[in-house]
């Protein structure tokens, strides 16, 4: 039996892929623990999903403190649940093939600088796509470059706004970032 595995999760805003991660290790849906939640922003309200179910959190924009407690806490994976900060070192390379990411769009498609949050459904509207979707990649030194682990497809509505295609895609995020750790700790 493997031991569980040590998950880190960075995020940036309202955490419900970060929720999603929780939900999964409490039910027993992912043989992991988060051993630390890193934000780069203190008034996320993804540090008070930490909060309520018990997680360490720190706020900090300075990797070599944030590799300290990856180290630290003998961190396996690390997932970035909506972190709008690039990675850097020493993290890229402690961490190499280890670092997932979740974009809210069928990469390469709205991706890259610039794309992040609703601007990438309002993009999607904006351009008429018919099909757009979410992906999980392994991050690397480029934006949204790294290799693709899982996409998923939905159809884009007549009556969609941003704002609904962004609940709709983020269904689909949460599944295929537990999916995709699933795959990974495996693998580990
Ligand atoms: C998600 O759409 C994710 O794909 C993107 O940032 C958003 C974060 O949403 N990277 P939440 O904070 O997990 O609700």
């Amino acid at each position: 039996m493997n031991r569980k595995k040590t998950l880190a999760v960075f995020i940036s805003g309202g955490g419900t892929n970060l929720q999603a991660i929780i939900d999964a290790c409490e039910s027993g849906g992912l043989p992991a623990s988060i051993g630390i939640v890193i934000s780069n922003r203190s008034d996320a309200y993804g540090l008070k999903r930490a909060e309520a179910h018990h997680i360490e959190a720190l706020v900090s924009n300075d990797d070599e403190e944030i590799n300290g407690i990856l180290q630290e806490k003998a961190v396996d994976l690390i997932i970035l649940a909506g972190y709008l900060k690039v990675i850097g070192e020493p993290l890229l390379s402690n961490y190499k093939d280890r670092i997932i990411n979740i974009h809210p769009s069928l990469i390469p498609a709205f991706s890259g600088k610039g794309y992040y949050g609703i601007k990438v459904h309002q993009a999607v509207l904006d351009r008429g796509v018919q099909i757009t979707g979410a992906t999980t990649h392994l991050v690397n030194a480029e934006l949204d470059e790294g290799r693709i682990l899982k996409q998923e497809a939905l159809r884009v509505a007549e009556i969609d706004t941003a704002e609904s295609l962004q609940q709709r895609v983020l269904e689909i995020e949460h599944r295929i970032l537990i999916e995709t750790i699933q795959d990974m700790i495996g693998g580990i």
